[in-house]
């Protein structure tokens, strides 16, 4: 044990590069993994063990790793008592229940008596309860796509983020049983080693900083002087604009950091209200 702080990832999967993207964009100097199990951060007191997704609440649980990234579908799945202490805004899925596009399937009520393959049986079980129905919930351990056509099972319960495993097994999605992002876990809500402790409130600092940037736009335009008041109306600024003079009199440059979704529904205002040369651009952190 070096004193790192110990960070489980998925090895390989859905979540495995946007961690690892997360990761960069907190400034973490970080090699190329490829098939090694751990790696350190060449910037940053931090070990990075890559391992199954399933099995990280069981890890952070045991102090393996001090803190995880992981999909909150594998949390409520493996019942471990773990504490989200952020949330990631990546990853996001649903576990859907899926059948072969040639059958039919009208009313979730249709399920009862039939057989459902998952990885899941614990939220699948919970979901089936509390609507009062009744499958067969055949539990396997992975490739549950194939299981309709193998004849295993009628359904499935995975899944689904972009659709495109259900599409190559030519299952069609129906019922949404639970919605999931990443978040970041660890046993407690504060770790036992005090410099460890350190570590993850900088790692959490700059995660927070690059989820807010990854949210904002910094927008820029130039305005006739006399439009400022209109302008500044328009804006959803996150702060009061900067207004800096320009060379041409009567004309000022507006800066402003927006919430990205926000930009198409002002564009049109904006150039009305007479902006030109509208610039968007991306932020890379964004400390509030
Ligand atoms: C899930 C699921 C599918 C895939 C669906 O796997 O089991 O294989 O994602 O994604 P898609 O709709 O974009 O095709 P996951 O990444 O959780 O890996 P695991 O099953 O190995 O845990
Ligand atoms: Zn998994």
């Amino acid at each position: 044990m070096n004193g790192n702080l110990r960070l489980a990832l998925q090895k390989k999967g859905r979540l495995t590069d946007k961690s690892l993207e997360l990761l960069r964009l907190c400034g973490m100097d970080i090699e190329n993994y490829s098939e090694r199990l751990v790696v350190t951060a060449r910037n940053f007191p931090l070990d990075i063990l890559f391992l199954r997704d399933d099995d990280i609440p069981e890890y952070v649980r045991d102090g393996v790793a001090d803190v995880g990234i992981v999909g909150e579908d594998v949390i409520y799945e493996k019942q471990i008592p773990s504490i989200i202490i952020e949330k990631l805004g990546f990853g996001r899925c649903s576990l859907m229940l899926a059948y072969p596009e040639n059958k039919e399937l009208k009313k979730l009520e249709d399920i009862d008596g039939k057989t459902i393959a998952t990885t899941y049986p614990k939220i699948l079980k919970d979901f089936l309860k509390s609507r009062s129905l009744d499958a067969k919930i055949i539990e396997l351990s992975g490739s549950v796509e194939i299981a309709p056509s193998l004849g295993v099972a009628d359904l499935i319960c995975d899944i689904v983020s972009t659709g495109n495993t259900l599409m190559m097994n030519k299952l069609k999605k129906s019922f949404k049983v639970f919605d999931s992002e990443a978040v970041l876990i660890s046993a407690n809500s504060s770790l036992k080693d005090e410099k460890k402790n350190e570590y993850l409130t900088d790692l959490r600092r700059r995660i927070r900083s690059v989820m807010t940037a990854g949210s904002s736009k910094y927008l820029m335009m130039n305005i006739p002087k006399d439009s400022l008041s209109k302008i500044i109306d328009i804006i959803p600024s996150l702060k009061s604009p900067t207004v800096l003079h320009l060379a041409e009199e009567n004309m000022l440059a507006v800066h402003a950091v927006i919430p990205s979704e926000s930009f198409w529904q002002i564009i049109d205002d904006l150039k009305s209200a007479g902006a030109s040369g509208i610039l968007l651009l991306p932020i890379e952190n964004l400390i509030q």
